[in-house]
């Protein structure tokens, strides 16, 4: 495994293995990695002949007064886990090099990045976007992997891909879930006892929600919505952001629920930290 830094040296690497003929799989990360992204790794190598992982932590994902700073790093933890899983090149840019001083050139996604989290971090996606533009133009990947439990970044990078004609198919790789249930997030680390006692109650009202899909057979969006915040207001320490029921191809709110076709999607903030989770109907 080599780990590469300058532009210059990914930029000569991608177009080396095209040539070669190589088709190369890629999973962007913030680092921090657990278990939700070794399956991504495990999930994008079955297709591609080298697989590439970047570890950059994007500031401008980050809104004013978030968690930049104290975002959780550990390069060489994540160095050891990509060793064991056999990835071929960890790309780690230097922030400067990526965003120059000059810089003044983003990458705005105005459809699908609107609503959800969208409001509540209105330049996140923008952010999402830009990295992963330059991202796709220097590692040249055929597939990308994304988790689902970003459900929303993965439907405006979807749109993004299309929009910008990226020859790049992307792979989604299901929610890791801790053995409580808790989806796997490097922000979990942040947790103390007691708010990830509340924080479980967000993985427990999706499954009450879906319940109410699946065996009472309800279709009504507002009578699940509603047994979503019952859940959630039982803990103390949770400020709902959002909890909905969306369609899953483009994340507007459904007005009734078709299996196959909607999905539960929540954020709240446990004290201070904003956690997201999401489960399809169907
Ligand atoms: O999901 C993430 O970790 C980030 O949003 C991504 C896709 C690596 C872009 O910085």
């Amino acid at each position: 495994m080599e780990v590469i830094t300058p532009i210059k040296e990914i930029q000569q690497l991608a177009l080396r293995l095209e040539k070669e003929g190589k088709k190369i799989g890629f999973v962007p990360t913030m680092g921090c990695l657990h278990d939700g992204h070794l399956s991504l790794i495990d999930l994008i190598r079955e297709r591609s002949d080298i697989l590439i992982l970047s570890i950059f932590v994007n500031p401008a994902q980050f809104g004013v007064g978030e968690d930049l700073e104290k975002y959780p790093r550990n390069m060489e933890r994540d160095l050891e886990l990509c060793g064991q899983r056999k990835v071929d090149y960890i790309f780690a840019p230097q922030t400067d090099e990526i965003y120059p001083l000059e810089a003044s050139t983003y990458v705005s996604e105005e459809g699908v990045s609107r609503g959800l989290c969208g409001e509540a971090r209105p330049t996140h996606f923008k952010g999402v976007a830009t990295i992963c533009a330059k991202l796709f133009n220097l590692v040249r990947p055929s597939y990308v992997a994304l988790g689902q439990k970003d459900a929303q970044q993965v439907v405006v990078l979807k749109r993004m891909i299309l929009d910008l004609h990226f020859p790049i198919e992307v792979v989604t790789g299901p929610t890791i879930r801790e053995q409580d249930g808790l989806a796997m997030s490097s922000r979990n680390s942040y947790l103390n006892d007691r708010q990830r006692q509340d924080a479980l109650l967000i993985y427990r009202s999706l499954l009450a929600g879906k319940q109410l899909v699946d065996e009472k057979g309800i279709r009504n969006v507002d009578r699940v919505r509603a047994e979503l915040m019952t859940v959630l207001r039982s803990g103390s320490l949770i400020r709902v952001n959002y909890a909905e029921v969306v369609d899953r191809e483009n994340m507007k709110p459904e007005k009734e629920i078709e299996l196959g076709r909607s999905m539960l999607v929540i954020a709240v903030w446990v004290d201070k930290i904003r956690l997201i989770d999401n489960i399809p109907l169907g």
